[in-house]
């Protein structure tokens, strides 16, 4: 089989689907029935990896299984992570497998405020807060280099090591600038500058890498203003005036701390939303939160962050107005506080998803 023949044929797009562990498995069943509510001309196929799975039978990806996944349009992914696999092996090997195996290099996180009630921040309105994370999604401290020497005695070391590459950080940084000249903010005003998050002024080596290849690359984009900030500083802008970012780009782990950080300004991780991208390759899309062992299988995790997650993935497809019409309906959700209870509603995950999907098909 084919998906991409097959979709070549039909004309529809073909997606798989991995909803894996933990509260994936219950918000991703509602991002696949938004998408259904759209009509929009696609076909779903699901995979079981994750750790129902390993546990089973021992398998965290099939031997093909990044071939197979690579003939597929697009890929919807839930959550990895389970206490009853200590070493998290599987979440390691098939998240962090698609992530690097298939070369998905830039990680966009979208951070954007669909209702003033859900900020924690004061006099903040949605139009304030409007910005994207482009993180570096194959390199750096994630890529496991390193080692423990002496290991539990007391002259024990242990290092983590951090990789840049010069090609690594030019595609990422070139991505954060096509990005911009190619994407507007929700008002419709075009995006129109890009800021350099790092930590150059301690670490210098990699630091000064990503100046360089910073300030060689944005030569290139003239219309485009350029900023920098390292990361603590920008942590405490983030929270003091989120107005002022609009597209930010950064290395794999500052990426990872600071859309979390991010994600609180939006109501919390429930509603963060992200592509693992590769402009020439097959995709991959997942809410930004993990599996939430403590609240699985209990009906209450926010499918909102799943759902904005597929809605994204539309628009990867060129389907914008079905993209449309699903954030449409969780924004028209949040104002009538059709909701999970972490952004102040009283729905499960079930019925918060079935709002949103009644209203988009209406
Ligand atoms: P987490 O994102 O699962 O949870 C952090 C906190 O946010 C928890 O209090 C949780 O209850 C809450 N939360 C998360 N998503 C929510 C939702 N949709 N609705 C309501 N509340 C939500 O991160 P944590 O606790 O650090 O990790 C739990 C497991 O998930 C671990 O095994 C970890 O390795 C894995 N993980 C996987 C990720 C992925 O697959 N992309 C990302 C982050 C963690
Ligand atoms: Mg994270």
């Amino acid at each position: 089989m084919d998906p991409k023949n097959d979709a070549k044929n039909t004309g529809r797009k073909r997606i798989a689907v991995i909803p894996g562990d933990g509260i994936g498995k219950e918000v991703i069943p509602q991002a696949v029935k938004a998408i259904q509510a759209t009509g929009a001309a696609v076909d779903f196929t699901e995979f079981d990896w994750g750790a129902d799975r390993y546990l089973r039978d021992q398998t965290t990806v099939p031997p093909d299984g990044f071939d197979t996944l690579a003939r597929f349009d697009v890929i919807l992914a839930g959550a990895f992570g389970d206490p009853r696999v200590k070493t998290n092996i599987h979440a390691k090997e098939i998240l962090l497998g698609m992530r690097f195996k298939m070369d998905l290099y830039a990680n966009v996180r979208p951070v954007r405020l669909l209702d003033a009630a859900l900020c924690p921040l004061k006099g903040v309105e949605p139009k304030d807060v409007d910005f994207v994370v482009i993180r570096e999604n194959t390199e750096g401290v994630y890529t496991d280099a390193g080692g423990v020497f002496k290991q539990g005695t007391a002259d024990e070391i242990a290092t983590q090591e951090d990789i840049n590459t010069r090609k690594g950080v030019e595609r990422i940084i070139r991505y954060a600038f096509e990005y911009c000249k190619a994407n507007k903010k929700i008002d419709g005003t075009p995006r129109a500058r890009v800021l350099m998050c790092d930590k150059s002024n301690a670490m210098t080596h990699a630091g000064g890498l990503w100046q360089r290849v910073f300030k060689e690359v944005s030569a290139e984009y003239y219309g485009i203003t350029t900023q920098h900030m390292y990361v603590d500083a920008l942590c405490m802008q983030m929270v003091r005036d989120p107005r002022q970012f609009d597209v930010i780009v950064t290395n794999n782990m500052f990426g990872d701390i600071i859309t979390d950080l991010a994600a609180g300004l939006q109501g919390g991780l429930g509603m963060a939303a992200s592509g693992n991208i590769h402009p020439k390759r097959t995709s991959m899309f997942e809410p930004v939160h993990g599996s939430a062992p403590q609240i699985a299988g209990k009906n209450v995790a926010n499918p909102f962050g799943a759902i904005l997650t597929a809605a994204m993935m539309l628009q990867h497809l060129a389907m914008a107005n079905e993209a449309d019409q699903i954030e449409a309906a969780v924004l028209e959700a949040v104002r009538q506080k059709k909701t999970t209870e972490d952004i102040g509603g009283m729905l499960g995950t079930r019925e918060a998803g079935e709002w949103v999907a009644k209203r988009i098909a209406r």
